[in-house]
Order: structure tokens, then C-alpha cells, then sequence
């Protein structure tokens, strides 16, 4: 239907959302999709699918500082509405990463974030300050959760938490987003403490430890014995747990993750108080997942009259 003259134009809604206030200009995204960091490779893998740079921002597999095979076989097994792994932090490394991809990055229209990990508190910052000063990436996540390595993760402990993004902080000028576990009783309180070491935002959440047992050789599935749960099981915990860290701390950016399979999972995770959101397992059933939900999100704007995505945020406390 044509517009009559005296009518103004809609404008399109905004999509955009800021996940590091603190640094002003420096992490804003186009809309608030972001894929999760080990399900999405390095983003070239899946650059003949779905256009990247429609994306709100890349999250990359693990990178430490020398290369891993990673954990023994076998590595996945699926689970009732998800999927248990135990990749074990396999990579190219640091300079294989900044030699292949990062260039390829730099052209790209549409944020990296690298995801760290390291075993010590050295090779977190070295490996972080390394990939801060590459052209082509745009954030670190520090991943300080993974339940598949050996080793106490450090998002368990406040004071461990504290320590890394601290040192990580001291050498680092880019955002810096610290990634929790799920596998804690408080995560508020480890959330407080890398803010208060000066984390930009935090994401959450990793995968919850787990285990398959094969009833016929009535031993553990994976090779790793455990694994970390992901999928549309771990939503509700998940969404649970954003809804607490915005409650207590709300100026805190959050980036939600955990079972984000549709435009409605995503919105779930703006209503407890993400700024965005991470698609992981769902990128394994619908590669386009990640891009279909944006333009679900620009529909449901449209659809209920808002004008600006930042509104959404934390709708279910009010
Ligand atoms: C196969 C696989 C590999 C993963 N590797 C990493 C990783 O390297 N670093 C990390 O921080 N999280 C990793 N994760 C966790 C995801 O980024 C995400 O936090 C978690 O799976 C919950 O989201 P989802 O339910 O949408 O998958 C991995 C998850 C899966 C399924």
C-alpha cells in the first residue's frame, strides 16, 4: 500500500546493541547474534552458507598458545534435546591463528571475538595480548570455563576468576569478555569479580559437566569419560542464570548461551537481560540458524512496534 503524503516514513528498527559500554564505540554490534564460540570453527568454515557479515559478531573455536589435538575419540554423543562434549580445547594455536585467519578477518564486515584459553595464568595473557594488537579482532573471550581440560576451571573459584582477568586486563586493550561455568553454586558472585578485575561483560554459559554410560560395555561414552552439555536442555538453567547476574548487577553486559535454537529462545535470553545472544548446538542441526534468527528478531520488532532492540533488555524484570 502506498504511503499518503502526510504520512512519515517508518524507519527500519534498530538492531544494534553495545556489549562493552565502558569502551565507547568499541564492541557495538549490528544486532545481537553471535555465534558461539567451538560450534562455528573460525568463520570460514561457514562463509559458503550464510553471508558472515550479517552476523552481529563471530565467536571463535578455543585458541591457546600452541597447537592441541584435543581429547581421544569418541569426542560427541547426542542426549535428549542436546548434546555432550568433549573437544578438550583442539587448535591450530596462536601463530597459526594469526597467520591463516586473522588477515581473512580483517576484511570481513562483522566483529571477531577469540576465544582464549590457556593453563596458565601467563599463557592466558600472552595468547590474549597477542591476538588484542591483530588486525581483524575485535574482542577477547576469555574462556575460563571449559569443564573438558584438565585442571580446575578458573571460572570456578572468585579469586581464581579475579586473577586471569586481571592479568589479561594489565595487557589487553580490547573488550575483554570473561566466559562462566554453569558449574557453580553462585554465579553472581563470580560474575562480580572479573567486572570488578576488569572484564567489559560476560557471557554465559558454558556447558554443564556431564555423562553418557553405554549400558552394553557399561562404560562412559566419551573418551574423556565426561563432557559438557549443551542444547535446548540447558536453556532453562541458562536463562535462569542471566536473569540472576542482571538482577544483581544490571549495568553489566551479558551475552546469553545455551540452547538458543530459535528467534523465541533468543528473546527469552533479552528478557532476563542479555544484550545478545550465542548460537551454538543449533548451528550442527541448522547452519543458518544463527542468520535466520536476526531476521526473526527484525520481524518481531516490526511486528510489536519497537523501535530499538536495547528496550528489550531485561523485560522480564519489569
Ligand atoms: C562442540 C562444542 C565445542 C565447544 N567449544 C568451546 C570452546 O572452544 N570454547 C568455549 O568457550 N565454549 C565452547 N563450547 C561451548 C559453547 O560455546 C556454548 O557456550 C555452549 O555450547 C552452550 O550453547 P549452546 O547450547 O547453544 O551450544 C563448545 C560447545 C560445543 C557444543
Amino acid at each position: 500500500m502506498a504511503l499518503s503524503l502526510n504520512e512519515a516514513p517508518v524507519s527500519a528498527p534498530n538492531l544494534s546493541v553495545d556489549c562493552a559500554p565502558r569502551r565507547p564505540g568499541a564492541l557495538v554490534l549490528k544486532n545481537p547474534v553471535m555465534t558461539a564460540s567451538g560450534t562455528f570453527g573460525y568463520g570460514t568454515e561457514y562463509a559458503s552458507l550464510l553471508d558472515v557479515n550479517e552476523l552481529g559478531a563471530i565467536v571463535t573455536k578455543a585458541i591457546s598458545r600452541q597447537p592441541r589435538d584435543g581429547n581421544p575419540p569418541p569426542r560427541t554423543v547426542e542426549t535428549p534435546s542436546g548434546m555432550l562434549n568433549a573437544i578438550g580445547w583442539q587448535n591450530i594455536g596462536l601463530n597459526a591463528c594469526l597467520r591463516e585467519y586473522a588477515p581473512t578477518w580483517g576484511r570481513w564486515n562483522v566483529p571477531v571475538i577469540v576465544n582464549v584459553a590457556g593453563f596458565s595464568i601467563e599463557e592466558y595473557a600472552e595468547v590474549a595480548e597477542a591476538l588484542a594488537s591483530a588486525p581483524g579482532v575485535a574482542a577477547i573471550e576469555l574462556n575460563i570455563s571449559c569443564p573438558n581440560v584438565e585442571g580446575l576451571p578458573f571460572a570456578l573459584r572468585p579469586e581464581l576468576a579475579a586473577e586471569v582477568t586481571a592479568a589479561v586486563r594489565a595487557v589487553c586493550d580490547v573488550p575483554l569478555i570473561c566466559k562462566l561455568s554453569p558449574n557453580v553454586t553462585d554465579v553472581v558472585e563470580i560474575a562480580a569479580a572479573v567486572v570488578a578485575a576488569g572484564a567489559d561483560a560476560v557471557s554465559l554459559i558454558n556447558t554443564l559437566v556431564g555423562m553418557v554410560i553405554d549400558t552394553r560395555t557399561r562404560r562412559p561414552v566419551l573418551g574423556n569419560r565426561t563432557g559438557g552439555l549443551s542444547g535446548p536442555a540447558v536453556r532453562p538453567v541458562a536463562v535462569r542464570m542471566v536473569y540472576e547476574v542482571h538482577r544483581a548487577l544490571p549495568d553489566v553486559p551479558i551475552i546469553g548461551a545455551g540452547g538458543v535454537m530459535t528467534t523465541d529462545d533468543a528473546l527469552q535470553f533479552i528478557f532476563a537481560g542479555a544484550r545478545a545472544v550465542q548460537v551454538g548446538t543449533a548451528n550442527f542441526v541448522n547452519p543458518r540458524a544463527s542468520v535466520e534468527i536476526v531476521a526473526g528478531l527484525r520481524d518481531y520488532l516490526e511486528r510489536e512496534g519497537v523501535r530499538d532492540m536495547s528496550e528489550l533488555v531485561g523485560a522480564a524484570h519489569r
